[in-house]
C-alpha cells in the first residue's frame, strides 16, 4: 500500500491508544457514578477504534507503523498538565473536536480505497457521541468552577491545540499533502 498512507493509519492507530489509555487510567481513580461511566465507554471506544485502524490496515496488506510520539504526547507539552477534572475534560474537548475534524476531512477526501471509508464513518460515528457527553459533563462544572474559567481554561487549550497542530503540519505537511490534497489544511 502506499507508504503515506500506511504513516497516516498508523499515526490514527498510535492516537487511538494513547486516547484508550489517557481515559482508562481516569476511569481507575474517579469515583462510581455517571461521569466514570461515560469515561469507561469512551476508553472502550478508543481502543476499538485503534483496533479498527489495526484491521484496516491488515486489510490493505500492510502491519501498523511503530510510532514513538502520540499527539497526545505533543497536547500535554504544549497546554501544560491539566491539574483538575474540569481542565482534563476541557483538553479533551478541544482534543476530540480536532479529531473529528480530522477524521471528517479524510472522510471528504478523493480516491478513499474502500477500508479507510468504512472504518471512518464507524469511528466518526462514535467520535460525536465522545464531543457529546464531554461538552456536557464540562457544562455541568460551570457551578462549580464558574463559567468564565471554563471559557478562559478552553481558550487556553484551543491555543494549545492550534500550536500543535501547526507543528505536525510543519512536520508532516508533505506527506500528507501527497496523500491528501486539502485535507489537513483548514
Ligand atoms: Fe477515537
Ligand atoms: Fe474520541
Amino acid at each position: 500500500m502506499d507508504a503515506n498512507l500506511r504513516w497516516l493509519l498508523s499515526f490514527y492507530r498510535t492516537s487511538e491508544i494513547g486516547g484508550a489509555l489517557f481515559f482508562g487510567q481516569l476511569s481507575k481513580v474517579l469515583r462510581p457514578g455517571p461521569l466514570q461511566q461515560d469515561m469507561t465507554r469512551h476508553f472502550a471506544d478508543e481502543a476499538q477504534h485503534a483496533r479498527y485502524w489495526t484491521d484496516c490496515l491488515a486489510a490493505l496488506g500492510a502491519e501498523p507503523l511503530r510510532l514513538q510520539q502520540t499527539y497526545q504526547d505533543n497536547y500535554l507539552a504544549a497546554a501544560g498538565t491539566p491539574v483538575n477534572l474540569m481542565e482534563i475534560l476541557a483538553i479533551t474537548l478541544v482534543f476530540e473536536k480536532r479529531v473529528f475534524a480530522q477524521y471528517a476531512h479524510h472522510y471528504r477526501s478523493p480516491a478513499l480505497p474502500e477500508p479507510v471509508r468504512e472504518t471512518l464513518a464507524k469511528i466518526i460515528a462514535d467520535e460525536r457521541w465522545h464531543i457529546r457527553w464531554v461538552g456536557r459533563a464540562l457544562a455541568s462544572m460551570e457551578a462549580e468552577y464558574g463559567r468564565d474559567t471554563v471559557a478562559d481554561t478552553l481558550a487556553r487549550f484551543r491555543r494549545a491545540d492550534e500550536e500543535v497542530y501547526r507543528a505536525a503540519i510543519r512536520e508532516h505537511g508533505e506527506r500528507l499533502t501527497a496523500l491528501l490534497i486539502g485535507v489537513m489544511k483548514r
